[in-house]
């Protein structure tokens, strides 16, 4: 279906996934059509008080989830406007689960966690390239080294999840004297590998922040015509 106003009246939850620039125009296009009806907004940056200006009697929740969700395995985050529906929140989260592991958020934390797990598979996908190129580089047929490293990511984020330890703890129990699993980490410490990440991260975030503050300029002029 092509178009939004047909589709928003016949829809009893409206997903929103048009691009963050794009977001203001789409729903205030359709705002008498949503009018009671809760609207998710999966686009960066854009605040529910903002969605809430374009399309006030709609039930407003926004939130950021990743690429993963193509596999059902995203991690999302949401916060709701004051004025939505215990019935709207079960049934967001009931659609937040089908996409993966799921929290409710204050709002505050949406962009920082944007640039954190939003944009996290683009981080880990370099690093699983990396080390996949370190098993090429050690003599490993390219699909086992892939395939080990893949394995490898989900079971140490699923026991560190169930576990419950310290990143920190779980490593040292790797770790030990004079053993291989040192050499690796020397080199790994020496490379500044944590620094690297960080940056990364604190980089994506202040980009972020300016892109977000372009869009709410060129929305809040959408919302003022
Ligand atoms: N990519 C991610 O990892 C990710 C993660 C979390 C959140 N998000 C958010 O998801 C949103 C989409 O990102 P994306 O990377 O998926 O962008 P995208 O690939 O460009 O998808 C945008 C979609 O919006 C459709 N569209 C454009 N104009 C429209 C209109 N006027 N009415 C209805 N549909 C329209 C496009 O359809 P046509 O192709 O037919 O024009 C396209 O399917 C963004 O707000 C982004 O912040 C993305």
């Amino acid at each position: 279906m092509r178009d939004n106003k047909e589709a928003a009246l016949k829809a009893d939850v409206v997903i929103l996934t048009v691009k963050p620039g794009q977001v203001v125009k789409v729903l205030r296009n359709i705002k008498e059509e949503v009018k009671g009806k809760p609207v998710i907004s999966f686009a960066a940056a854009i605040p529910i008080s903002m969605l809430k200006k374009a399309a006030p009697q709609a039930k407003i929740v926004r939130a950021m989830t990743n690429i993963a969700v193509m596999a059902q395995s995203s991690y999302t985050v949401y916060s709701f406007a004051p004025d939505v529906s215990d019935e709207c929140r079960s049934l967001s989260v009931e659609i937040f689960g089908k996409f993966g592991a799921h929290r409710e958020v204050d709002e505050r934390y949406i962009d920082a966690i944007t640039a954190l797990s939003g944009s996290g598979p683009a981080y880990l996908y370099t690093v699983i390239e990396a080390l996949t190129y370190g098993g090429l580089l050690i003599g490993l047929p390219r699909d086992l080294a892939m395939e080990a490293v893949a394995h490898t990511f989900i079971g140490t984020a699923r026991l560190l999840l169930s576990s419950k330890n310290h990143p920190a703890e779980l490593k040292d129990m790797v770790v030990t004297p004079g053993g291989v699993t040192i050499e690796g980490i020397y080199e790994l410490e020496d490379s500044r590998v944590r620094t690297a990440m960080m940056k990364a991260i604190n980089a994506a975030f202040k980009k972020s922040r300016i892109i977000s503050e372009e869009i709410k300029k060129e929305s809040e002029k959408i919302l003022e015509d």
